[in-house]
């Protein structure tokens, strides 16, 4: 039976990370073994201690299982597990000295030998300074091999102590754990410690975890794509089925273990029925075996309607009893193949997936008939309260997608049974750039609770941005909601703490794909952050970002100051150039949720509305007067959000609808502060890019590059969200920048304004995506086709190829040209070319000053969006363009496919954030 839901003891408070650590001389052991203790390597653990065929049958099982690992490992981004050199050798004398059997601790005996053989040589050397051999075991274990160790009492599940201790005439390390995952975890937190340079000669540190849910959650389809994934296709799936190689799955279950994680649900909430047919299972069972030597448990995604399309029944009604035999009878299928599963996600009556309300019937319900056909065998259902009607009305003030999960799952508290965990989206709309806290975690004091957060950056920058996202986590994690007006940090009540609920944790929608993890290098930071948060939530995010690229990039002091700082000012510098005063992030909510879109969460039945008019800004959930969602919190915040007086500026227009020229705390007017904020955000994004460049000479230098690439390309996209949001709402309050910025932009030639050959001027939509609205594309002579000659339609909707002024160029490929006529002072310019990277096709473009080429380029991104927009304006840049008055500045546009070279302006600057002001012809 899963654990998740059995007799183990919880323990009854958490024991925090306590590190004892005191100063001292490094001291060489000179310790001698005695015969009977010798240490045995670990591939030869069973021979030291047991002997016999069975143990030479599992030496190779072992064997097998290391070498397929290290095969893996070459291929597979090893993350923030870099072990890479051998200096330390596996034919040191450093000995790891296994005491169990367990498969978990035979993976955590390969992992220790495998990262010690790796450590690089100072760290092998502070290591052997210390000690040569590291015992590992189950407290039992331990407690058998050395009596007189006092093991600390109070480790609770998956907890470990690790010790230095002097036995046997030598001094050893002791790695204890709770149970044989907790062996795992402690070997990695060795490792952690190692890798980061500590002082483990007075090793002494305990540690359990603070959530017993620890998962990530793939939103992967069977055919291979993931939902708001965007790091490639899926490890599990492909073509409707799992996937033959699994390789990477075992590697990622690495990675998971290493930072704790314990569970990872394999499916879509989107949930593809076929998923669960007996045929499906069979090939799941295999991703779980993939999962298990790392102790991740497999769960899985389920559609409440299965019964009725997978199942053949005529109803899903979760109270009819031919239903609940279904899942009953389904349920125990499942656990015949994968005895270790642990449980079921569900997502029902939300954004189109069918669910209870059918029938009349509540998510107590469903989640109850799914939770009794787990019960037996120790799994646990996992039910998403983001559950809300997205045909609301927007005429109607009081209506409010952000109530929609309190006013559904408050009344429902304490009709859950014990194995029903709730599962609640940190804040009450969907993953934005700011949100209040949701105030469900206090409308559920009978429940056990479960945090979801976004790994995968859905609506922070799709890892196209840096965006660590760990000081929001932590912010909401430490957030007192003041329930029952006392301290109720929202983290106390997802350990069970605050209302003495059984089950509870934290989840992580991770989105990882074939394409390194998380495609973006620094966005793993995002997943190592989650796992040591879900262990232990006090811990310092800043201090996490350190250990990160401790283990990733490098320790060289200066290396890790830089990267951690970049970390920590990026989530708030995104904040401030996407949507800042809690009007969420204002993208484009229907589509890519991506780039700017700001009217596209208005006047439409989303409900993600901020209200903007004429006059003011924001929308009102007051009691008094707004849509009564400030009233769902615990008297005390629902106090503070019910005025604007009382209501933090970072969340005012969340809860409140105010005129632009009302005055923040900061003092500031409220449209001040979007213009502000907005300068201020891109100048932080160009910072990130100023702050890695200061480490060219310290970082490998393909992985500079990378990063580097990453954020010039942020730091340009940051100007377009900029642009969009202080010209949208210039035009919008007619109120000008106090600055002199918003709708000035000295040195920028627009497109629209230059000479065309072959381009032609179109408006972009929404408008506030192009400077001044408008831009300029190269229609295709003709209608382009595909290698078989077939034509292709629908690839440009946006190009009307009757309007196209001929060029000659040979067919089916042609350049357009806008050419400027330089009429400032003489000097030496950057020139930023601001263009459109349309999917489909790699334009090219050519900079030209009197038709001398100065830089091409090509538009290869892959950006969202098939039409010129925010999703896929990018920026050029060169530097050090000399120019004198009467040149000709042009840029040609060669399109290619359906990407038509469209232009948007250039923009010359002086030094990084100087402007020049020339005039045009
Ligand atoms: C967001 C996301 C969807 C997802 C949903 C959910 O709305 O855009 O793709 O299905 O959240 O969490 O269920």
């Amino acid at each position: 039976m899963v654990r998740w839901h059995s007799s183990i003891p919880t323990p009854k408070s958490r024991v925090p990370q306590v590190s004892i650590l005191r100063p001292g001389r490094p001291r060489i052991s000179v310790a001698h073994q005695s015969s009977n203790n010798a240490p045995c390597p670990v591939l030869s653990t069973f021979f030291c201690r047991k002997g016999g065929k069975a143990q030479l049958f599992l030496y190779s099982f072992v064997l097998f299982l290391l070498l397929v690992t290290r095969l893996t490992a070459q291929n597979a981004d090893p993350a923030w597990l870099r072990y890479p050199s051998h200096s330390g050798g596996t034919d040191s004398k450093y000995r790891v000295h296994l005491l169990g059997s367990e498969a978990l601790e035979q993976s955590a005996a390969q992992e220790l030998q495998r990262g010690i053989d790796g450590l690089p040589s100072a760290e092998f050397l502070s290591l052997g300074n210390v000690t040569t051999r590291t015992t590992i075991g189950t407290v039992k274990e331990v407690q058998e091999a050395y009596p007189s160790l006092a093991i600390p009492s109070d480790l609770g599940l998956d907890g470990y102590w690790l010790y230095r201790a002097y036995f046997q005439n030598q001094f050893q390390l002791i790695v204890a754990g709770a149970d044989d995952s907790g062996v795992l975890y402690g070997v990695y937190a060795l490792l952690r410690l190692l890798a980061t340079r500590q002082d483990i000669e007075h090793l002494n540190l305990r540690s359990n975890p603070a959530f017993k849910i620890r998962w990530v959650d793939e939103w992967d389809n069977p055919d291979g794509s993931i939902e708001r994934g965007y790091a490639g296709r899926s490890i599990f799936f492909e073509g409707g089925n799992v996937r033959e190689d699994l390789a990477p799955v075992a590697e990622y279950g690495r990675l998971l273990a290493s930072i704790g994680i314990n569970g990872l649900n394999v499916n879509n909430v989107n949930a593809a029925p076929q998923l669960i047919d007996t045929v499906h299972l069979k090939q799941i069972a295999r991703i779980a075996d993939a999962l298990r030597p790392w102790g991740v448990h497999l769960a899985m995604s389920v559609a409440i309607a299965s019964p009725q399309t997978i199942g053949g029944l005529p109803t899903y009604d979760p109270l009819d009893p031919a239903v609940k035999a279904w899942w009953a009878a389904k349920t125990k299928e499942i656990y015949e193949l994968i005895p270790d599963f642990a449980g079921f996600t569900v997502k029902a009556d939300s954004e189109g997936q069918p669910g209870p309300a059918s029938f009349g019937r509540t998510p107590a319900d469903a989640a109850n008939t799914l939770a009794a056909a787990l019960a037996p065998h120790g799994g646990v259902v996992l039910y998403r309260a983001f559950v809300y009607n997205h045909h609301l009305d927007w005429h109607d003030p009081k209506a409010d997608r952000a109530r929609a999960a309190y006013d559904i799952f408050h009344p429902l508290d304490g009709q859950f049974l014990p194995n029903v965990i709730v599962q609640t989206k940190e804040g009450p709309i969907d993953f934005q750039a700011r949100e209040p806290v949701s105030p469900l975690f206090d409308g559920l004091q009978k429940t056990s609770q479960a945090m979801e957060v976004q790994i995968t950056q859905e609506y922070t920058g799709q890892q196209r941005h840096l965006v660590y996202l760990a000081p929001m986590w932590k912010q909401v994690l430490d957030f007192d909601l003041r329930a029952n007006n006392e301290s109720t940090p929202v983290k106390e009540i997802l350990e069970g703490k605050s209302f003495h609920q059984p089950l509870g944790g934290i989840v992580g929608v991770a989105g990882i794909g074939r394409d390194r993890w998380l495609n973006s290098p620094l966005a793993l930071a995002n997943l190592y952050a989650f796992g040591r948060l879900a262990w232990d939530p006090d811990l310092d995010p800043a201090q996490i970002a350190e250990e990160w690229t401790r283990q990733t990039i490098s320790t060289d002091p200066q290396v890790v100051a830089t990267v951690e700082k970049m970390l920590m000012q990026s989530w708030p510098a995104y904040e401030d150039y996407t949507g800042p005063l809690g009007m969420q992030t204002l993208t484009d909510i229907t589509g890519s949720h991506y780039g700017p879109n700001i009217e596209s969460s208005e006047r439409n039945g989303w409900g993600q509305w901020h209200d903007a008019d004429a006059k003011g800004v924001g929308k009102d959930r007051s009691v008094a007067t707004g849509s009564g969602y400030a009233g769902q919190y615990p008297p005390e915040m629902a106090k503070q959000y019910e005025s604007p007086s009382t209501t933090p500026d970072a969340l005012l227009l969340f809860f409140h609808h105010v005129p632009y020229t009302y005055k923040l705390h900061s003092g500031k007017t409220v449209i001040q502060h979007i213009y502000d904020s907005h300068y201020e955000g891109a100048a932080q994004a160009a910072n990130l890019l100023d702050e890695w460049s200061t480490l060219k000479q310290k970082i490998d230098p393909s992985l500079y590059e990378d990063i580097r690439s990453r954020l010039d390309y942020q730091a340009g996209h940051a100007i377009v969200w900029r642009d969009a949001i202080v010209q949208y709402f210039l035009k919008l309050s007619s109120i000008p920048d106090e600055k002199g910025r918003a709708g000035h932009y000295p040195g920028r030639l627009e497109a629209e304004d230059a000479r065309l050959t072959g381009y032609k001027v179109i408006d972009i939509t929404p408008w506030e995506d192009a400077s001044r609205g408008k831009a300029i594309l190269c229609p295709f002579p003709k209608e382009p086709s595909n290698e078989a000659g077939t034509k292709v339609t629908g690839l440009s909707p946006y190009i009307n190829r009757a309007e196209t002024s001929g060029a000659s160029a040979p067919e089916g490929m042609r350049t357009c040209t806008a050419e400027w006529t330089y009429t400032g002072q003489p000097g030496r310019y950057n020139i930023a070319i601001q263009y459109f990277d349309l999917p489909g096709g790699t334009a090219r473009f050519t900079l030209a000053i009197n038709n001398k080429p100065v830089s091409t380029w090509q538009a290869d991104a892959n950006l969202p969006s098939t039409r010129p927009n925010g999703d896929n304006s990018t920026r050029h840049t060169i530097q050090s363009v000399d120019l004198s008055p009467g040149d000709i500045v042009s840029i040609q546009g060669t399109p290619d496919a359906s990407d038509p070279a469209a232009l948007d302006y250039i923009e010359l600057t002086i030094g990084p954030n100087g402007t020049a002001s020339p005039t045009t012809h």
